[in-house]
């Protein structure tokens, strides 16, 4: 079993001081990115979530000498959220210029407005976006038609959630645990991770087209954030071309359902008392209800 945050460290080595300020990984899971790629040699690598361009330049570094190897990176916004007046990704052209000549740049909207641009044959999705569910899920189903058999899907924070201000950090998780693949490899946890490692990758093969259903069944948990209806024209674009008439219909009827339950927020009052009811000791709840009863509250 190769443990590919070990896999020739020494590739990373030179380049790892100027990077790690600038990049949003542990660095475990840099080492862990870098050695998946050289023990792969992927060919054609996509890169969802960008930022400063800190997992850019190691990606680029790791594929510096593969022939014929190229990086398509696609970010959201044109500038990176952590340092607003330079645009997404802005490290590889300050520090590694003379990286570039293997990168494509999207900047500017979701996955699904780029990828018919970026095209079939992805051997390797580095995927580290939004983190609220449902966002990876719809992510990787929009890359997933142009991702070779055998190619493989890398996925950062995995675990974030377990930071109790990030608890709602459940994107990366759910589609981790729910999608269908030969192999699942985490390294071991670091000293930064809570007893579960927050990176990790997993194969795509023949075997996770065919449970992908799988997905979209995931799709059906209440979304914690809203999709604006063009980042939803967008994604919908590329479910109605690249999957069945079924699969298609199955995620319009998960959009109308979304919709309905952001239509109808929970009020503050049904709220709390779902809450106490959910996770309260069911004695303390009883005691309360009778407390309640004798006092005549509805
Ligand atoms: C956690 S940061 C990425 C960090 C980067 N991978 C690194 O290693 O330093 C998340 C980035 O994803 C971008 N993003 C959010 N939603 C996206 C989407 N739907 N498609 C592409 N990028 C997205 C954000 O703008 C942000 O820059």
């Amino acid at each position: 079993m190769i443990r590919y945050e070990d896999f020739e460290r020494e590739r990373l080595d030179p380049i790892y001081d100027t990077v790690a300020p600038y990049s949003e990984m542990s660095k475990n899971e840099r080492y862990f990115l870098s050695g998946i790629i050289r023990a792969m040699r992927p060919k054609k690598i996509l890169e969802a979530g960008v930022a400063n361009g800190g997992g850019s330049a190691i990606i680029l570094n790791a594929i510096r000498d593969i022939d014929g190897a190229e990086l398509y990176s696609v970010d959201y916004t044109e500038n990176s959220y952590r340092y607003p007046d330079k645009p997404s990704g802005f490290l590889v052209d300050e520090k590694f210029p003379e990286l570039s000549d293997k990168w494509h740049m999207y900047r500017g909207g979701d996955v699904s407005r780029y990828i018919e641009s970026v095209g079939g044959d992805i051997d390797l999705l580095m995927l580290d976006t939004v983190h609220t569910h449902p966002w990876e899920t719809l992510n990787f189903l929009c890359v997933l038609p142009f991702m070779r058999n055998d190619s493989f899907t890398v996925l950062h924070d995995i675990s974030i959630f377990a930071n109790p201000d990030d608890r709602y950090a459940l994107a990366c998780r759910y589609l981790f645990a729910s999608v269908v693949s030969d192999e699942k490899i985490t390294p071991a946890p670091d000293d930064e991770d809570v007893r579960f490692a927050n990176i990790g990758a997993f194969k795509v093969s023949e075997i996770t087209r065919q449970y992908v259903n799988n997905l979209f069944e995931s799709l059906i948990i209440p979304w914690n954030i809203q999709i604006n209806d063009t980042d939803l024209d967008g994604i919908s674009r590329i479910i109605s071309r690249h999957y069945t008439p079924e699969q298609y219909k199955f995620f319009c009827d998960i959009l109308e359902i979304q919709r309905y339950i952001f239509a109808h927020p929970m009020t503050l009052k049904g709220s709390l008392k779902k809450s106490i009811k959910q996770r309260a000791n069911p004695k303390l709840f009883t005691f309360l209800q009778k407390i309640k009863r004798s006092l005549r509250i509805k």
